[in-house]
């Protein structure tokens, strides 16, 4: 989706918090994902019927969109409105603390201190802000990150009051969690909410869903939203099966309000949906991930050398140490030029996007980007900015690794000068098309190509609130 390239590398000045003690969070149902599948299926409609049919055993969280809050503070009598899209809770060794996550707007950034507690002004502290360090052309999303005790690491739901530096209340929000779900990761992928647009998202999800992870991306935390087709539920389920996905839901009720400031263009709104669900996905992963993929879309592949092997669980540290040897611990994001391999909008989408064979000759300027979500506080779909002191990002260049984006044709002024053609043979995955259909034929018990089709039309039903 385009967006704003922006990708400047930032002087660091604040230096983020990130102590806390090791903090292992694992149990028995953790095991279960190691190999055998988990007896636990979805509960769709379909099989079960009645209110919270569409929760599966792998939510992580419902999210609750309460829409604007206004924040009155009392001693300059003032009355901010913030458009507030959730909390998350991040507990672990890189931190414990909940995160508040608001659109930008630059009356927000320049609030005065916000402070949060438990109830009964239990553990008040004043928030760290970030995000509108870069003014209002880059602002996208504000977050407030409360420190939190670290005794409460396994709660699955917590009240957080909100107050001014008066101690005047402010507003109360929630944050939930189920932290025995999740283990510890190397490399995980966040899907934001999927829509059938012009590249059939939901029916291309499982293509690159399996390729990733036959490729070393050890777990997959995917969105559903309000408004996002249930087909998508049996889209994920034999993944949920496996134990590779675990979701979170945005009961986006409020939709309005997560447009653009001057747009009802659904591209728009979607936009700050991935943005939501960028952070909501960095943050939760902040303790448990060591690389994040935050914002790779499902028709983008990351390529690197022969792209075989396990080499996206194992190749960010090795990257980072040939880029700048014994500084590669703090190398806070690699980014990645992208590379398009146009397709046709009509398409069967059974057939694989790796099948494509050519690609243009140049990079697409907006690069993406893998990350430790450790070093990271705000992120863009683009580019990370970090606050983290002394961390750095690097640009690794396409002879040594890329995203292919297979883009819908009709889209190609994008793509370069005028008349550029897709004038280079790149056959590199080809040879990995016969394994990639029968580990989607193995998923999906044999109905894959079936399914497929299925998927690009879509139900009638939405997943609505959970
Ligand atoms: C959270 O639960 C895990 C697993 O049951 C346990 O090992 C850990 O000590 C708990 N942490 C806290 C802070 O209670
Ligand atoms: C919305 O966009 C239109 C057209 O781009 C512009 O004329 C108008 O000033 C914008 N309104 C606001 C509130 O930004
Ligand atoms: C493909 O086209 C680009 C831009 O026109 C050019 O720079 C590049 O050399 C071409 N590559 C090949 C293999 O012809």
């Amino acid at each position: 989706m385009p967006t704003r390239a922006f990708c400047l590398g930032l002087a660091s000045s604040v230096l983020a918090t990130c102590a806390g003690t090791s903090c292992s969070l694992r149990d028995a149902r953790c095991r279960v994902e190691d190999g055998s599948e988990d007896v636990a299926a979805l509960q769709l409609r379909e099989d079960g019927g009645g209110l919270g049919s569409r929760r599966t055993h792998r939510d992580l969280a419902v999210v609750d969109d309460r829409g604007e809050m206004l924040l009155q503070f009392s001693s300059r009598s003032r009355s901010i409105p913030a458009r507030y899209l959730g909390a998350v809770p991040s507990f672990g060794e890189k931190g414990n603390f909940i995160t508040l996550l608001f659109i930008y707007s630059p009356a927000l950034w320049a609030a005065p201190a916000i402070f949060c507690s438990g109830a009964g002004k239990a553990h008040r502290v004043q928030a760290k802000i970030f995000g509108g360090e870069l003014g209002e052309e880059h602002g996208n999303t504000i977050v407030f990150q409360c420190d939190w005790p670290e005794a409460d690491a396994n709660r699955t739901s917590f009240d957080v009051f909100l107050e001014d530096g008066d101690g005047h209340e402010l507003g109360r929000v929630t944050a939930a969690q189920n932290p025995s779900l999740l283990r510890h990761y190397g490399t995980v992928g966040c899907v934001r909410p999927l829509w059938n647009g012009d590249i059939s998202a939901v029916a291309i999800a499982p293509q690159w869903l399996e390729f990733h992870a036959l490729h070393g991306v050890e777990h997959f935390l995917v969105y559903t939203a309000s408004d996002s087709d249930d087909v998508v539920l049996k889209m994920y389920e034999p993944f949920i099966k496996a134990g590779l996905v675990t979701r979170v839901h945005f009961n986006t009720v409020n939709t309005d309000l997560l447009k653009g400031s001057n747009t009802s263009h659904p591209a728009m709104q979607r936009h700050h949906v991935q943005t939501w669900a960028m952070h909501d996905c960095l943050y939760r992963m902040r303790s448990r991930a060591q690389w994040l993929l935050p914002s790779l879309d499902v028709d983008e592949y990351i390529r690197l050398g022969d792209s075989t092997g396990a080499y996206l669980r194992t190749a960010w540290d090795k990257i980072a140490a040939d880029h700048v040897g014994s500084k590669s611990g703090m190398v806070r994001s690699i980014r990645l030029d992208r590379l398009n391999f146009p397709i046709e909008e009509k398409r069967d989408v059974s057939k694989l996007l790796i099948a494509a064979e050519h690609r243009y000759g140049e990079t697409y300027v907006q690069p993406k980007y893998v990350m430790r979500p450790a070093f990271n506080q705000v992120l863009s779909v683009h580019c990370q900015k970090s606050w983290t002191k002394g961390t750095q990002e690097i640009q690794i260049s396409p002879s040594e690794g890329f995203v292919a984006h297979y883009r819908v044709h009709a889209q190609r002024e994008e793509n370069g000068p005028h008349g550029q053609k897709p004038n280079v043979s790149d056959t590199t995955l080809l040879g990995q098309v016969p394994l990639l259909l029968a580990a989607l034929d193995k998923r999906y018990g044999g109905r894959w190509p079936a399914l497929a089709a299925e998927f690009q039309t879509g139900s009638s039903m939405l997943i609505g609130d959970l």
